[in-house]
């Protein structure tokens, strides 16, 4: 059994209504803890409602206003909000710099980029204020290098990373930690919608060529994912801040 380590913490998790996110909802209320579940008004949240003492906020981590109502919702369930896992991404056109389309670029950064940013700015505010809190980026293994065809993407993942330094030293002082977890090809629908498209007639026939670069020759599973996020948010990893966590079968060992 799960060990409750969470138990009347609050947490605003975004992209929440399925495959990373809505893992880390499941695993943080299996610890005890009460979650707003952030996603698009289209998602649908059902499978996120089901995990615990779970609320639903239809909105957008571009919109400032929305992160108002994320963090308002979060206090109907609890005295402060403890924990923010900044999780909602995409993964944006398969191109490089010369052929990236600029209103794709635009779209990626304004959501990978300045969507965590917005967090950051409004939870951390609101943290820095009980002088404690733990908010976690969602990176990925593409920000540790470059990559031809996923531009984007690694530039925004890059970026995530320098945001998590500068907060995590910001924030230090004050009683509040910032980490990102960093995880190689996790099995979600972003990665089954690239097998699509690097592969339309065969989808599964791109999945082993995309696990090649991951020393245990797999994808990651969302729950393997939620159960480092467990980890870091919870008070066993007190003295853990700015730390960039793989999570990753080895794909940075090389
Ligand atoms: N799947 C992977 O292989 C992988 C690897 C490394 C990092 N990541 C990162 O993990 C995070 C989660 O990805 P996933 O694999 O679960 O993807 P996913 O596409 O399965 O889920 C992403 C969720 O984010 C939501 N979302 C997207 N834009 C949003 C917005 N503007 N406002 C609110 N919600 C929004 C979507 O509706 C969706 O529910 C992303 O940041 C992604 O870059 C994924």
């Amino acid at each position: 059994m799960t060990e409750q380590t969470l138990t009347g913490r609050v947490a605003i998790i975004t992209g929440a209504a399925r495959g990373i996110g809505l893992a880390a909802v499941h695993r943080l209320c299996a610890s005890g803890a009460s979650v707003v579940a952030f996603d698009r008004p289209e998602a649908d949240f059902s499978t996120a409602l089901s995990a615990g003492r779970v609320a639903s906020l239809a909105g957008d981590v571009v919109n400032a206003a929305d992160w108002q109502r994320a963090i308002d919702l979060a206090l109907t369930l609890g005295e402060r909000v403890d924990i923010l896992f900044n999780n909602a991404g995409i993964s944006g056109a398969i191109a490089n710099a010369l052929d990236y389309p600029e209103e794709e670029f635009d779209r990626i950064m304004a959501v990978n980029v300045k969507g965590v940013f917005l967090g950051l700015k409004y939870v951390g505010h609101h943290m820095l204020t009980n002088r404690s809190g733990v908010i976690v980026n969602t990176s990925s293994v593409s920000s540790f290098g470059g990559s031809g065809n996923i531009f984007g993407y690694t530039a925004s993942k890059h970026a995530v990373n320098g945001m998590t330094k500068s907060a995590a030293i910001a924030l230090a002082p004050h009683g509040v930690r910032v980490l990102a977890i960093c995880p190689s090809p996790t099995a979600t629908e972003m990665m089954f919608q690239l097998e699509r498209r690097l592969s339309p007639d065969n989808p599964e026939a791109a999945r082993p060529q995309l696990a090649q670069g991951i020393p245990m020759a797999r994808y990651g599973t969302p729950e393997e994912v939620a159960e480092a996020l467990a980890f870091l948010v919870s008070d066993a990893a007190a003295f853990m801040t700015g730390a960039l966590v793989p999570v990753d079968g080895g794909t940075l060992a090389k």
